[in-house]
Formats: structure tokens, sequence, C-alpha cells
């Protein structure tokens, strides 16, 4: 059981918050509802009180909450804050530092663990502004959910939707237990040595399953196995590692910090949320395009489906265009043919700082070796072929050089 204090922004997903609360108490957690000004012309205190069976916090300046609970200690007897729907203003405010109300002052006065969950206009969100905020939360320490993608309430379309209740839940919940006992997210108290002791590395691994229908997928060959030596090489070297693993059924590599997805979309949103990193090191076959799955199965005396393809988010791409961009940003190429050619095209267009490309043409999807070739700015190495942890161990000593 944890106690969260969750604080309501003024925006039109605010209704979520009922539902939220309402998640919350199913698992058994206590809630302590704080509305703000903007929040309450979307839900009412009295529908948050009766969901939370707790007295809803409104206002800085109430002479009898004050009384019978002081703001100071209001913000401290929560196990966690999350703030959701996050909206921009209240996330500017936070970013500054303001305490000019209720919400903003109990955010400034915690001294625990806050998560936010952002919601506005697509604009309003991929606004430079908003963009240098949300950076300057993270580099605070505070865990960012990235919102979803869809058609939003003001007829726009794109990322800034509060993401289902039943979904933040879940992400809270990956987070939740290491939140919780105080460690955080950037925080690292345990003493480890290594050549990459202090950096966060973040590694992506397997494929990814795009679903047609509730029972089937579009999957791709990809193993997982030489993300996973990857991350453990890191992990080994004394890195922090979060390891965002499409699905596949190999072992957590110990010491690493892995986050179970299904798709693109998915794998993207885990990768925005576990910035910063020092380095990302995409080894994930990501699908390119997804379809619009059906909700109940295809039948076959239906005839055979007709699938309309949109495309994914580019996870390496959209990583070397963020003002947050991990210092060393290295995507891997599967290419069967123009191996090189193939990776120096992909380095320039995605912005990437070295390309790993390998030949698949055999079987090295779901075999145990590799052949290397390593494309950077500089040039292009060829390594000879080794077992995937022999890579691994290759390409983190070879990380550890570039970073000194
Ligand atoms: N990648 C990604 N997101 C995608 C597609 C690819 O992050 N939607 C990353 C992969 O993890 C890898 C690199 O981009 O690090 C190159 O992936 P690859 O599949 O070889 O390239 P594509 O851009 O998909 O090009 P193509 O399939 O045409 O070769």
């Amino acid at each position: 059981m944890s106690r969260i204090l969750l604080i309501v922004g003024g925006g039109i997903a605010a209704y979520k918050a009922a539902e939220l609360i309402r998640q919350f108490r199913k698992e058994g957690h206590e809630v302590t509802p704080v509305l703000t000004e903007g929040g309450s012309h979307f839900v009412t205190p009295m529908s948050l009180a009766a969901l939370a069976e707790s007295p809803v916090y409104t206002s800085l300046w109430d002479l009898k909450d004050e009384a019978e609970m002081g703001h100071i200690q209001l913000s401290r007897a929560a196990d966690l804050v999350v703030v959701a729907p996050a909206t921009a203003d209240l996330i500017a405010r936070m970013a500054a530092g303001e305490a000019n109300d209720l919400a903003t002052t109990l955010l400034l006065a915690t001294d625990k663990p806050v998560v936010i969950a952002p919601a506005m206009n697509v604009r309003m969100w991929q606004h430079a502004a908003t963009q240098r905020n949300i950076a300057q939360l993270k580099a605070d320490g505070i865990t960012v959910l990235e919102p979803d993608e869809g058609p939003m309430a003001c007829g726009e379309y794109g990322p800034g939707r509060l993401p289902e209740p039943a979904d933040i839940y879940q992400r809270l919940e990956k987070i939740l237990p290491e939140l919780v006992s105080g460690r955080g997210t950037t925080a690292q108290s345990d003493v480890v040595e290594g050549p990459l002791a202090g950096k966060h590395v973040l590694v992506t691994a397997g494929p990814t399953h795009e679903p047609i229908d509730p029972v089937r997928v579009i999957a791709n060959r990809s193993s997982g196995k030489q993300g996973f030596a990857i991350a453990a090489a890191a992990a080994q070297a004394g890195a922090r590692v979060t390891l965002v693993a499409g699905p596949v059924s190999l072992p957590t590599p110990g010491g690493a910090c892995r986050v179970d997805v299904e798709t693109a979309q998915q794998m993207a949103d885990a990768v925005a949320e576990a910035l910063p990193a020092d380095v990302a090191i995409l080894v994930a076959a990501v699908a390119d395009w997804r379809v619009k799955a059906a909700t109940s199965k295809l039948k076959k005396s239906d005839g055979p489906p007709l699938l309309k393809f949109a495309p994914n988010p580019d996870i390496l791409a959209m990583l070397g265009e963020r003002p947050d961009r991990p210092t060393l940003l290295i995507g891997f190429a599967a290419e069967t043919n123009d191996v090189v050619a193939n990776a120096k095209g992909k380095l320039a267009s995605k912005k990437a700082d070295w390309i790993v490309a390998n030949d698949v043409s055999g079987d090295v999807m779901g075999g145990s070796h590799n052949r290397i070739h390593l494309v950077t700015k500089d040039g292009v190495e060829d390594w000879p072929e080794a077992a995937k942890e022999d890579v691994a161990r290759h390409l983190i000593s070879r990380i550890a050089e570039e970073l000194e």
C-alpha cells in the first residue's frame, strides 16, 4: 500500500483523474487529491473526495485545512506525488520553481518522488518552451510519463493526450517499487565502479509486435540476444542500465532495469520516459509499420483482410532530434546487402553518432555470433566475427573509450 498525493491540473483530461483515483484505490493505495484552481473548472472536489474517501485540498489559503494539516506536512505525508493531468502552465511553473498555489507549493516542498503525466494540445506539447521545461523537470529528477498520440479534444492529432488511467497505473507500477523505496530514478546510492560508473546507458532490444487483432501480430525474427548481451556488458562496466525489451523470453541481465513493451509506440514511450541518458544503444528491430488492429478476431470466412499500414515512430531518429539527446547515440543496422553503404545512410539520416552494421543475410538473427562494421563519422572499423557476448563487451569498451 502506498500513499499517493494526486495533483489534478486544469485541462480537459482532468475527468480521467476520477478513474485514476478508482484505479489506485482498487489496487489498495490511499489517495489524497489536490485540485488546482483550473482543475476545479473540469471536476468538482466533491467527486474526487467521494472516490478517494479523503478530503480534497484546493487552496493554500484555507485556514481550516492549514490548521488540520499544514502544506509542508501534506507534501511529506505521501510516498509518491503524481500530477495528472500536468498542464503546460503547471509544468512551466514547476520548471521555474514557483510556489504560487497549493499544488506548486507542495511540489516544491516535497521530499518524495514526483511523477507527472502531461496532457495538452499537440502544438503546446511540441513547443520549444514546453520541451525545455520538460527537459528541466527530468534533470531535476522528476519522472515524466510521455503523453499518448491520437485525436485530441481540440480536433487536432498528435502526441498530447493523457494516457488511459489503467495505462498510467501500469506504467507507474513499473517504477513504483523503486520510487516508493525512495531510491528515485536518478539517484544512485550504491557506489559502483567500472569504466561506465555514474553513466546511464539506455538499450532497446528484441523485436516489436504490432497487433492485427486480439490474437495475431506482425513480428520479426530478432531474438534480443545482442541487445541483452550489450545491456549485461554495460551493467558489468558499472553503468546504470535501462533495458527496453520487446517480446522475448530472455532472463534480465543482472543489474539492468528492464521495461517490457510490445509495440513500437510503447517502445518509443518507454525510451522517452527513460531519458536523460548518457548513451543510448538502439539494438531493437522495430517494426516500421503498424496496422489499426481489429477489436475482435478476424474470421477466415470473411476472406483475406485488407491491412492498412501507418508509419511507426522512428525511435533512433526521434532521439537524434531531441534537445536532451544522449551524448552518444548508437543505432544498429541490420542489412542483407550494401551493408556499409546503407549504414552510412542511416548514420546521416537518423543523426546518430555511430551505426553498428551487421549482415543479417545468414543466420545472425537468432544465432549466437555477429560480424560487425562500426560506422562512425571518422570511418569504418571491421570487427572479426565473434560471439554476441564478445561483440557486446568490445562495443562497451569502445563506448567507455569514447566517453573519456
Ligand atoms: N529504429 C528505430 N525505430 C524504428 C526503426 C528503426 O529506432 N521505427 C532503429 C533501430 O533500432 C536501429 C536503426 O534504427 O538502431 C536502424 O534500423 P533498421 O531497421 O536497420 O532501419 P530502418 O530505418 O527501419 O530502415 P530499413 O528498414 O529501410 O533498412
